[in-house]
């Protein structure tokens, strides 16, 4: 790129009515990140001296998420007059006495990339043209603006619901994308007026306006998903579907195994390692990372997780979760916030852990729920063991030591420490703490009230059974 100055203008102020959504349309999340994000990365990587996002539509809460994701960029409102050569129009007011090349995108197109504008800018630049669309050609046009040639040369853009039926039929689309050079864009935008189906006023109508006496042409992309709008919630599953399936392949390419791309979702900010391997009907969201040689899925949700070396996790969700090498969980496990395994550590099957940690080796295997714990090393958990840790008003620990085991059908009835090298027995109610080395137990006497079912229960099975029964 030429150092010549240039400014990004993002047109998000529409409505999105076709979303039906109380959400900002810009701001429903693709892999992970709001619509909007994507298009404001794209921008980032042109590194223009000017960015501006045109915002009118639920304006606070997406100038909120802009602000959140960049630095920078300049918010402007758009008024009553609506279209998106009104946006425009207002994004140079903001830009007053820049005399560079305007790039001109939508919030709602987040697949194409910097690369694209790039060459579109360069060749504009090349060609000394008062404007550059960025086209493509398309199976199904319906809903977007069509590129009009005659003889070939490039003369206007329609839109849709103006187009006459031989327009409509036209392939060649607005991807929505333009360079403009900004002194000539004033001028024409100056010209266009709110007279079309829609009472808006159009940025495509500006192409019309310097195709007399400019040069003007149309950039064709070679892959038209590139350029793939989101309107509705069907567009936005395609997209969706296909920046997941460029996801994916980049991991495959780095060296991840994954057996079932369609039936795996990776959010844009997830690391792995080269040799791990991603089995079927996971996602993996949110700043996960996952190293060498682990192994996650089939059936695995994990949202802001740390997954270490060899570490293997079957049929698990997990949140803000950090497991280190070595350790596996499920199948089956409920891992909460801050939730931390140690190496070769285990959560087995039906464990629900919160803000617990597990230190190196230790396991919870069975049908546990351990929250507000620490465990040491190389303890060991009994089956259905409950950290009762909630009084109704105040959360309250559990401290288990090292070379702790614990019998099953155990409760911790927190704030209680089991200290270093103790044992609990079966069925114990550990109220208060069990010193190093001890066996604490809550043993209640068993009685049997012999004959009971046969006086109680006469005439039922159980009480047949019990009078065929061997007397001892
Ligand atoms: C627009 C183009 C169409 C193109 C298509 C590509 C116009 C008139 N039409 O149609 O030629 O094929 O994009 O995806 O430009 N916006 C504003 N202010 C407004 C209206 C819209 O900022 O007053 C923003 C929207 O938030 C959106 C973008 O501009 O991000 C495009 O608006 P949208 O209503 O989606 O236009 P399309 O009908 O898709
Ligand atoms: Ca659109």
């Amino acid at each position: 790129m030429t150092d010549s100055a240039l400014a990004v203008v993002i047109l998000a102020a529409g409505e999105g009515s076709r979303m039906k959504s109380s959400l900002a349309k810009v701001l429903h999340p693709i892999a992970g990140v709001p619509m909007i994000g994507h298009v404001l990365s794209t921008a980032a990587a042109l590194h223009p001296q000017h960015t501006i996002a045109v915002l009118r539509h639920q304006r606070d809460s997406v100038a909120a998420v802009v602000a959140e994701l960049t630095d920078g960029v300049v918010i402007v409102d758009q008024d009553d007059v609506p279209g998106t050569g009104r946006a425009v129009e207002l994004a140079l007011a903001a830009l007053d006495g820049f005399e560079g090349d305007v790039v001109v995108v939508s919030g709602d197109v987040p697949l194409l990339d910097a690369g694209t504008l790039a060459a579109l800018v360069a060749d504009h630049r090349a060609n000394a043209r008062a404007a550059s669309v960025l086209s493509a050609i398309v199976d199904d046009p319906t809903g977007y603006g069509r590129i009009v040639r005659t003889a070939d040369r490039f003369t206007r853009i329609v839109e849709d619901s103006d187009a006459t039926d031989d327009e409509r039929a036209i392939a060649e689309i607005n991807s929505g994308a333009y360079v403009f050079s900004a002194g000539l864009l004033r001028t024409a935008l100056a010209q266009v007026t709110t007279k079309n189906a829609q009472g808006e006023k159009y940025v495509t109508d500006v192409l019309e306006v310097l195709a007399a006496g400019h040069t003007i042409d149309a950039h064709t992309v070679s892959f038209p998903w590139l350029v793939a709008g989101i309107n509705d919630r069907a567009q936005l599953a395609e997209v969706s579907a296909r920046l997941n399936a460029m996801i994916v392949r980049g991991h495959q390419v780095n060296g991840v195994t994954i057996d079932d791309p369609a039936t795996t979702w990776i959010d844009r900010a997830v690391t792995i390692e080269p040799d791990a391997r991603i089995l079927p009907g996971t996602f993996l969201q949110g700043a996960t990372s996952i190293a060498a040689n682990a192994v996650v899925g089939p059936g695995t949700t994990l949202r802001d997780c740390e997954i270490g070396a060899g570490a293997t996790l079957n049929r698990v969700d997990a949140t803000l979760a950090v497991i280190d090498a070595g350790a596996t969980v499920g199948p089956f496990s409920y891992l909460r916030a801050g939730t931390v395994l140690g190496p070769n550590g285990k959560i087995g099957a039906f464990v629900e852990t919160k803000n617990a940690t597990i230190g190196a080796g230790s396991k919870v295997p069975h049908l546990s729920y351990i929250g507000d714990t620490t465990v040491g090393e190389q303890s060991n958990i009994g089956a259905g063991t409950i950290t009762a840790n909630y009084d109704g008003v105040d959360k309250h620990q559990t401290i288990v030591g090292s070379h702790v085991r614990t019998g099953s059908h155990n409760v911790f009835v927190a704030p209680v420490t089991i200290h270093d090298g103790a044992y609990t027995a079966a069925g114990t109610v550990v109220r208060k703490d069990v010193p190093a080395g001890s066996l604490g137990m809550t043993v209640a006497p068993q009685r049997n009230n012999e004959g009971w079912v046969e006086e109680h229960r006469p005439g039922t099975d159980a009480a047949d059974a019990a009078k065929r029964a061997p007397k001892e």
